[in-house]
């Protein structure tokens, strides 16, 4: 099949994730649209024409979208993606994460779509292991995030064996980072990740940084993660869409391969914006594990595909994105009229 042959739908295209792999799509030729409710998502995340407003737990209508745009592929991004407020809220995350996938795939079969690639998550792994993780280490997800994008995952490889459709699971690590064309960045309303909150620090927005617990068993005592391009994701995603996968089924990591931990990355964030950010330590955040590194050797198999722009790049292009967009897709407030005297 060549590229120009797929017609991908995108659930939770407009999302931080979603929207990089749509954008990223279509600049290599590949047909795409975006499914999404814009509970969390920006519609400006989407280029013009291609956002279909829907919710993945209606059937029907993903079922319409897949058979109007002549779907072949689905990647499914779309999630209730916190874990801290996947405690407050599991119902809401077994719903959206399980349910919801449970009626793409349904749709998937009703509309004949063959493949599906699935954002997973490290969050997935038992907790704890200090070395890089490969995808055969033991699962235990500790947060009802992880949790219930196990059960989905698992659900997919299920239905997927029985219906013959190919599936790739892909495990994020921290994707981060914007586009360097200036159209496409972090912009959560809520946030809760380190580096839009890092920068947003340096930028004046935010009095102080938090540095989560500084009493972990890592070398520096803070808990060490490991940042993927969201640029580079997406050409992952791209090969997870249209690469034929050997058997029909793969389940790959997708991370940098390199651990950094949270005092190195302020530091960096301090070298790349030329600004001091105020910090502090406060206590650890409820299911942080101290250590995530991914091992990534079988996207390298499976994919052929290794991460090309290193933390530098990323907190570069997530920095132009913070001063260029300060408020997100929001349109920046209007500046403020000179009254005659
Ligand atoms: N951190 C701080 N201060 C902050 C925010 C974060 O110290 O204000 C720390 C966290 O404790 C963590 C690191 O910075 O050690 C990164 O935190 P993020 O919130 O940016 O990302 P997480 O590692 O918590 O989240 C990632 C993925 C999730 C995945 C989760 C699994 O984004 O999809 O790992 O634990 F579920």
């Amino acid at each position: 099949m060549h590229l120009s042959d797929h017609r991908v739908l995108v659930t939770g295209g407009a999302g931080y994730v979603g929207s990089a792999c749509l954008r990223h799509f279509r600049r290599a030729g590949v047909e795409a649209w975006a499914f999404d409710d814009l509970s969390t998502g920006n519609s400006a995340a989407v280029p013009g024409g291609r956002l279909i407003v829907g919710d993945i737990l209606d059937t029907a209508a993903l079922t319409r979208a897949m058979r109007d745009h002549g779907v072949t592929d689905v990647l499914h991004a779309a999630a209730l993606a916190s874990v801290p407020e996947s405690f407050d809220r599991p119902d809401a995350y077994w719903r959206v994460n399980l349910d919801g996938t449970r009626s793409v795939m349904a749709a998937m079969l009703s509309a004949g779509a063959g493949r599906i690639v699935f954002s997973s998550t490290a969050a997935v792994y038992r907790h704890g292991a200090a070395r890089p993780i490969r995808e055969d280490d033991p699962l235990d997800p500790l947060t009802p995030y992880g949790s219930s994008k196990l059960a989905a995952a698992h659900l997919i490889r299920d239905l997927a064996a029985r219906h013959g459709l190919t599936a790739v699971e892909l495990r994020y690590f921290n994707a981060s980072g914007a586009d360097p064309d200036g159209q496409h960045g972090e912009a959560r309303a809520h946030e809760t990740h380190a580096i839009p909150l890092l920068l947003k620090t340096a930028d004046g927005l935010r009095p102080v940084f938090d540095i989560f617990g500084d009493g972990f068993d890592t070398p520096d005592g803070t808990c060490i993660r490991d940042y993927v391009s969201v640029i580079d994701l997406a050409e992952a995603h791209l090969r997870a869409v249209t690469r034929p996968i050997p058997g029909g089924h793969a389940v790959c990591n997708l991370g940098a391969g390199q651990g950094v931990s949270v005092r190195e990355l302020f530091e960096l964030a301090r070298e790349v914006t030329g600004r001091d950010i105020a910090h502090r330590v406060s206590p650890p955040r409820p299911g942080d594990p101290a250590w995530l590194v991914a091992d990534i050797t079988c996207a390298g198999a499976v994919l052929d595909w290794r991460p090309t722009l290193s933390l530098r790049d990323i907190l570069r292009s997530a920095w132009a994105w913070q001063q260029a967009r300060p408020t997100g897709y929001a349109p920046a407030p209007a500046p403020r009229k000179r009254t005659m005297p």
